[in-house]
């Protein structure tokens, strides 16, 4: 779907690091979080749906599914964004497959990949009747198998191939080297279709690479594809039929403005084609950061400014608990200031309040001087943040609001401290062992 120049624009003017403008998505930040408070995530509706059209037409004339990795924001809101645009999911867990359906994703586009899927989860999946499994395993195989014939069912299975390429990212999301614990190498998936026989209750034709994430260089990608494609060449000489090719996820995107290249969606999508140019079956992408990242800030007060002996310190009221990236993978994220704008230029360490040094979003940032109150956003804060955060110093989730063209809706409220500590009991209730 086209998104009017007007929302285009206001994407761009929200990304403008000059701090002079805070709309975003035609939504006046200051204003946005008088009524929701700090910390806050935001995603711009019509930045998503514009990633969504970009692929889209990047995969124009190819039988192609995208399949959203659930990882990357799992919020029911950007669910149902993904669900109204075709996009399917791609899930590591029944949880993810609960929030997927709840959102009204088609089954019949969910896949589920991941090392480590429980009997218990491969049976929620095989009810509702996903399309693929992605396996990752002798042992998954066989257990896959046996829950099939149980249920007298036939599932529909890709094997996921560890390549043994060096995605060239951080080492904490690195996926494709035979280090790795994931997939199987080219020697065990030939002897899994050899004696696909042995699982009549498996459809085995569908193969499955993912090698890392925030890849910024095609080259991995197109080493990756080269292998599954001969792979697939050979498969189909020896008369097997593959129905489908997952090619994962792991496009990179900018994180950091003038400094971070990414590849665009029709290279990327060029290398696909390049690579199975001989194949015509369905070709399956699992996007996670790339549809979403861009599309989301972090917004958080300053609560005070201190100086220390050796550093100034910008103590935000946002932490590691609701961005960990930074702490975990020594991440760079943009970071404005978005009240002040022509104030002299200083430079600070811009830290949460956790009590830990690693609770650091950026060390050495310039900045225009801050005060007390004033707002500052986090950017490409759309993956990987609000999903993958804790209440760590029991600090509670922070809220989430979704804003498109002008208007903006409260998609998570503020999690209470009732609603933190929800779940949890005295221990009065002994239980004889
Ligand atoms: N498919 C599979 C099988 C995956 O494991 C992943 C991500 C994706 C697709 C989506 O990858 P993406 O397009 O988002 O790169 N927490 C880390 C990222 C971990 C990615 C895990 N797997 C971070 O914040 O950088």
């Amino acid at each position: 779907m086209l998104i009017s120049q007007d929302a285009a624009a206001s994407i761009r003017d929200a990304h403008d690091v000059t701090g002079r403008c805070s709309r975003f998505d035609g939504v006046d930040l200051e204003a946005l979080v008088t009524r929701v408070g700090t910390p806050c995530h935001v995603y711009s509706a019509s930045a998503i749906r514009e990633r969504i059209h970009d692929l889209h037409r990047a995969l124009s004339g190819l039988d192609a599914q995208i399949c959203f990795a659930v990882k990357a924001n799992p919020l029911r809101a950007i669910l149902e964004l993904m669900a109204a645009a075709g996009i399917g999911a791609d899930i590591v867990s029944a949880g993810e497959l609960r929030r997927a359906l709840d959102a009204g994703i088609d089954p019949g586009r969910i896949v589920f990949s991941g090392v480590g899927k429980t009997a218990d989860e491969m049976c929620h999946a095989l009810d509702a009747e996903i399309a693929r499994f992605n396996v990752e395993s002798l042992d998954e195989l066989e257990t896959l198998q046996r829950l099939a014939a149980e249920r007298t069912q036939v599932a529909n299975v890709a094997l996921r191939i560890n390549p043994d390429v060096d995605a060239r990212t951080h080492a904490k999301i690195s996926t494709g080297m035979s280090e790795n614990k994931f997939g199987v190498n080219i020697d065990v998936a030939r002897g899994c279709f050899a004696n696909q026989r042995e699982y009549p209750n498996l459809r085995l034709n569908g193969l499955h690479v993912h090698i890392g994430s925030q890849i910024l260089s095609l080259q991995p990608f197109r080493e990756a594809l080269e292998r599954v494609a001969a792979f697939r060449r050979e498969l189909e000489a020896a008369g097997h039929v593959i129905h489908s090719i997952d090619v994962g996820g792991g496009l990179g995107v900018c994180y950091r403005e003038g400094h971070d290249d990414p590849p665009s969606a029709s290279d990327y999508v060029e290398t696909i084609r390049h690579a199975l140019h001989d194949y015509r079956g369905r070709i399956v992408l699992e996007p996670g950061r790339w549809l979403v990242a861009e599309a989301g800030i972090l917004l958080s007060r300053v609560i005070r400014v201190k100086h220390g002996d050796e550093r100034d310190f910008l103590i935000l009221d946002a932490a590691m608990n609701d961005l960990a990236r930074p702490s975990l993978y020594d991440a760079w994220h943009d970071i404005v200031a978005l009240s002040s704008n022509s104030r002299a230029q200083v430079e600070y360490d811009i830290v949460g309040p956790v009590c830990e040094t690693g609770d650091t979003f950026a060390r050495g940032r310039m900045l225009p001087e801050c005060g007390e109150g004033d707002l500052v956003m986090i950017r490409t804060t759309g993956a990987y943040a609000a999903s993958m955060a804790s209440t760590y110093n029991s600090r509670p989730l922070a809220a989430e609001v979704l804003v498109d063209r002008g208007r903006w809706s409260l998609v998570r409220r503020r999690q209470s401290h009732a609603e933190m500590c929800l779940g949890e009991l005295p221990a009065l209730d002994w239980q004889e062992a």
